[in-house]
């Protein structure tokens, strides 16, 4: 890393805390004057910024249009699960996505893009070996930090928007997680014994975010996929996929075109997977 580059990630490492506690955490809510004239819609509480983003892009919102809140009630996570949203430790918002609509456009990629674009952000920055499960998982080590919940309207031949959620656990302690999900959880704190400044953190993500959208409007998934692969925790194993009604075991052979999972089962077979998760 460039000594430049070094002095830029500490400006966002904001100090140490051997062995941490929440005292010293506390009070830690995003800095709303850094959010003027950049379309961030800035909430201390809400049930989940994708349903205040869907709100907004029904009213006319535009694009790029971001929501984020320090806690969300009810936050929401793929296949019908909760995310846990506590307040003023995580990054919890949501970007409207308003593709143009004046020809075809595959957004079935948005997951895929906006995790590599993510990892590869962290990977920079940081130096965290942070790596993407298909579809849209953030993983250090075994353990994940991040998910994304991306949601379309839709007409046929058309997209009106898309909501692309994104949450990532930032300064949270171990001990901070409920015990469901403790195992399986982790933060960039827990990962590097740091605190991380979340406003300037949040606005050079979403930056990134917004660049790598207009990137993927323009040319596809194309420009992203090589990145997704690099990181990708997926490729070459074997593994099942389940979704609502089936389950699939099979060997992880690489991304169709549209961020689908091909896989291949024993007979050789190889399926198109469109939707689901690994387990
Ligand atoms: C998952 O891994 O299942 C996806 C989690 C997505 C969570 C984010 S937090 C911000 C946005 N609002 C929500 O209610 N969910 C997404």
């Amino acid at each position: 890393m460039k000594k430049t580059e070094k002095l830029k990630v500490n400006r966002l490492i904001e100090n140490q805390i051997p062995g941490g506690n929440r005292h010293d955490r506390m009070p830690d809510l995003l800095d709303l004057q850094r959010f003027e004239n950049k379309n961030i819609y800035y909430y201390k509480a809400v049930d989940s910024t994708n349903l205040v983003a869907r709100k907004l892009a029904e009213e006319g919102a535009c694009a790029f249009s971001t929501v984020v809140a320090e806690e969300q009630k009810k936050g929401r996570g793929r296949l019908g699960r909760g995310w846990f949203s506590p307040r003023g430790t995580g990054l919890w918002f949501s970007m409207l996505l308003r593709p143009d609509d004046s020809g075809y456009f595959d957004a079935s990629p948005s997951t895929l893009v906006t995790a590599a674009v993510l990892a590869d952000f962290l990977r920079t920055r940081f130096e965290l070996p942070v790596q993407v499960k298909w579809p849209n998982d953030l993983l250090i080590g075994k353990k994940k930090f991040g998910g994304i919940l991306t949601e379309i309207k839709a007409e046929f031949g058309r997209i009106n928007y898309l909501i692309v959620g994104i949450g990532l656990n930032i300064n949270q302690l171990e001990t901070d997680f409920p015990a469901e999900i403790g195992q399986k959880s982790t933060s960039l704190l827990i990962e590097t014994g740091r605190l991380f400044n979340r406003t300037e953190l949040f606005l050079l993500i979403r930056d990134e975010l917004e660049k790598a959208y207009r990137l993927f409007f323009a040319e596809g998934f194309s420009p992203f996929s090589r990145l997704w692969e690099k990181y990708n925790s997926t490729l070459g194993q074997t593994v099942t996929v389940c979704w609502p009604g089936g389950t699939m075991r099979g060997k992880a052979l690489g991304l169709a075109k549209n961020g689908a999972l091909l896989l291949q089962d024993k007979d050789g077979d190889i399926h198109t997977v469109n939707y689901g998760e690994l387990i």
